[in-house]
């Protein structure tokens, strides 16, 4: 999020506008909690995860209240556009300051990838690669001991986190809520790769399964009698510094917002589709549904044998 508030802010004053960075979202807006940007206000945040402009989910802006004041803030200060970096949620209030006739530019800052319009949401690939870096050190104890573990990652209704993740770090089985559980097969791969020698198991769970992750181990150990662990990974995942790959998908969304603005481009949501950064109405990007990638969960299952 640091890198596409940068990026919009340098190439706003790049190309001459007027930058104010608003605080704590939504909420901030309401209170007023409006700065000008600087050159150097975005300096030194590139490397940082979370947000130097901090962020919080706004019931107040639900409100019809909340949302006039809102709308008089923007115009207090004079502001012809806004760029707002979220998922769903900030979305759903960028349509609504939509029809009140702001102009609005979403870019997609979730984990989760939960946003069926582009392919990739800011900060998922570095929530996958600190995933794969604990994959990495529960394996060695999961090893030692020779006991399966079930790593919890997060993703309510999405769950790319534990389908890539699970993918790279080579997981027995990864439990996503887009598809079924099927406990036997998971059973089966565990008790198939203990009779050919294996040491470790690791379980990919996204939290969004029905089945919790203490159930899940419990149900594990009774059927195949191996040692199950759970790990919760929770925040960690939102944290940490950003890839290369998440540093420069945010810098070239928040140019193309900026390029938006200023050529008097209704409210979009931007994305990328293969390597190329696209935009969407804003509100028809949020109608889209998705579908979760059917052909990486089964090259994961064949890679899993
Ligand atoms: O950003 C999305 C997400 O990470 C979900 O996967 C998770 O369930 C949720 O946020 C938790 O957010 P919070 O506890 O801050 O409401």
């Amino acid at each position: 999020m640091n890198a596409a508030v940068r990026s919009v802010a340098r190439c706003a004053i790049y190309n001459k506008m007027e930058v104010y960075g608003i605080e704590r979202g939504y909420e901030g807006l309401i209170d007023g909690d409006i700065k000008e940007l600087s050159v150097s206000s975005v300096s030194d945040i590139l490397q940082r995860g979370g947000t130097m402009l901090r962020t919080a989910r706004s019931k107040r802006f639900m409100t019809p209240e909340g949302f006039q004041r809102a709308l008089d803030m923007l115009e207090n200060f004079e502001i012809e556009g806004l760029v707002v970096v979220g998922g769903d949620g900030s979305y759903r209030g960028g349509v609504e300051l939509t029809k009140a006739g702001v102009r609005v530019m979403g870019l997609p800052g979730t984990i989760d990838n939960d946003l069926a319009y582009t392919d990739f949401t800011i900060g998922f690939d570095t929530a996958v690669n600190t995933v794969l870096s604990a994959i990495g050190n529960i394996r060695d104890t999961s090893s030692s001991h020779g006991r399966c573990t079930v790593i919890e990652v997060m993703g309510r209704h999405c769950g790319d986190i534990a389908l890539y993740a699970g993918l790279c770090g080579g997981a027995e089985s990864i439990l996503i809520p887009e598809e079924t559980v099927d406990m036997n097969a998971i059973c089966r791969t565990l008790i198939q790769g203990r009779n050919r020698g294996k040491l470790h198991s690791i379980i990919l769970r996204a939290e969004g399964i029905e089945m919790s992750s203490n159930e899940l181990a419990d149900t594990i150990m009774e059927r195949t009698g191996m040692e199950t662990k759970v790990v919760v990974l929770g925040y960690i995942q939102r944290g940490g510094t950003p890839t290369a790959r998440d540093r420069i998908l945010a810098s070239q969304m928040g140019c193309e917002a900026v390029n938006l603005l200023i050529s008097d481009s209704s409210s979009q949501a931007i994305g990328i589709s293969g390597d190329e950064i696209i935009h969407y109405d804003l509100e028809k990007a949020l109608e889209m549904k998705r579908k979760h990638n059917k052909s990486l969960m089964e090259l994961a299952e064949i890679l899993s044998i």
